[in-house]
């Protein structure tokens, strides 16, 4: 790990950081319009107010010396009406993000999309709508012809797996079956065609997909439960990874598809976009592994669970979601699986052979800012370090894992649950209701990472 070349990263993304959020011409996203069950904890109006605090941030953040931050841009700061005329205002501002990241020697790493499309053109179908791809296509080349002399590493659309498994979390409605496979299949096309966009535009640019994948365990050696694991790692994970870099529908996915009354509305015109553009590399997020059984009938999902990444899954006849006895779990009930990050990784490598990037993993935690305004998450730290050590394991077996970007460089709202859920090497002191001063304090884990970055990873292998 101690090559120059590796990238010690962190990550965040646009909406749960910036608020400003009808700002310079934003028009609103399905982050900013989407219902919330739980209504105590903070929405994204303000956020952390990323969006005022930009080279205050920087600048902490390459004190602790990464050398490459990713963020969002968010396609209602660039073209707010989703289709149509570009705002110059926030193109000026990301110029002015990207110049300082620079300036910093921390190169910007940028997401075209994580999770807030303008809500305008949900209304008008989303992603089941064919023309939502030709306006990504569009909003993307925009990205790359204003960004692409500085940014040269794209990822495309964060996570389209947990954003369709987890609808109603994510993004505040719910998918029909048939919408969801419809959705999955539109979102994919519109990534080849980023892909595609990217290499043009970009001659020396390098994109990558950006899922969110966890090795699927059967929950015991019955051999239903291992067809629960093979559908269910097929339905989460290699569905989209095989669609981005084999250009092919995954096989078991097709079955299931098939079990489970799907059509999908395929155009003839899409086999060439999708069988001739391959992305560079891999961003991968992870925190979790996932356990399943196959369901016995008349049983129903976890009661509970607020876990959107793997024990909160159902699909009758095929698998559902258990807690797995042999991992430990986090305050909000997600397990904790270093060795599934260095399987995980393992298993990548072997299907796709691609350079990998872990563009997130890190832990949501209930953090306490002491009198003196320290904050001493030895749980993060420990976290943190038992899958840096799994990386480190994984590319000693041969992974080729190229940078390391933690969730989140910041503290940032939680996607469903609020900002009570920390996950930065920064504190930023707000609460669910109260803004209070915003102020930025380093946590015990910006020095600890601070530390291991000059030393060019954990030492004692
Ligand atoms: C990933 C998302 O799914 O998980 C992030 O890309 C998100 O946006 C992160 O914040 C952690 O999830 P949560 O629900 O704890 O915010």
């Amino acid at each position: 790990m101690a090559n120059s070349t590796f990238l010690w990263g962190a990550s965040l993304s646009a909406h749960q950081t910036e608020g400003a959020y009808q700002e310079d011409g934003k028009s609103l996203s399905v982050q900013d319009t989407r219902a919330r069950k739980n209504h105590d904890i903070a929405d994204f109006t303000v956020a952390v107010d990323h969006y005022h605090h930009y080279r205050e941030d920087i600048a902490l953040l390459a004190k602790m010396g990464i050398n490459a931050l990713r963020i969002s841009i968010p396609w209602t700061r660039i073209i707010p009406a989703g289709t149509g005329p570009v705002n110059d205002r926030g193109i000026a501002h990301y110029n002015a993000v990207i110049d300082t990241m620079l300036a910093h020697h921390i190169e910007p790493i940028i997401t075209t999309y994580h999770f807030d499309l303008p809500d305008n053109l949900q209304q008008a179908g989303g992603w089941n709508n064919r023309a939502t791809i030709s306006a990504y296509e569009a909003y993307v080349r925009v990205l790359f012809s204003h960004f692409g002399d500085r940014v040269k590493k794209w990822l495309t659309i964060n996570e389209p797996n947990i954003m369709l498994l987890a609808d109603e979390k994510i993004v505040g409605f719910h998918y029909t079956h048939q919408e969801r496979y419809q959705a999955f299949y539109n979102l994919m096309v519109a990534e080849k065609s980023a892909i595609q966009a990217c290499h043009e535009i970009i001659p020396d640019g390098q994109i990558g997909p950006v899922p969110n994948i966890s090795y699927v365990y059967p929950a015991t050696a019955k051999p239903e439960d291992i067809r629960a694991a093979m559908y269910f790692n097929a339905v989460r994970n290699w569905a989209y990874l095989d669609f981005s870099v084999k250009g092919i529908i995954n096989p078991i996915l097709h079955d299931y598809l098939h079990k489970t009354g799907v059509e999908l509305a395929i155009l003839p015109e899409d086999h060439a976009l999708v069988t001739q553009n391959f992305p560079d590399f891999l961003g991968i997020n992870y925190y979790t592994s996932a356990t399943v059984e196959f369901p016995q009938k008349g049983q129903d999902r976890l009661a509970g669970i607020s876990d959107q990444q793997s024990e909160d899954v159902y699909e009758p006849n095929f698998y559902k979601g258990v807690t797995n006895p042999y991992l430990a779990k986090n305050q909000f009930n997600w397990t904790i699986d270093p060795l599934g990050l260095e399987t995980t990784l393992e298993m990548i490598n072997d299907r796709y052979a691609l350079p990998i990037f872990v563009t997130e993993n890190g832990l949501g935690a209930y953090d306490e800012l002491t009198s003196d305004h320290q904050i001493h998450d030895t749980y993060r730290i420990d976290y943190l370090a038992q899958h840096i050590r799994s990386i480190q394991r994984a590319q000693a077996a041969g992974v080729p894992v190229q940078g390391y970007l933690p969730w989140s460089a910041i503290d940032l709202i939680s996607v469903h649950e609020g900002i009570r859920k920390r996950y930065g090497f920064i504190y930023v002191e707000r609460d669910e209701q109260d803004l209070k001063t915003l102020a930025r304090y380093p946590k015990d884990s910006y020095y600890w990472y601070r530390n291991l970055i000059t030393q060019g990873g954990l030492q004692d292998e």
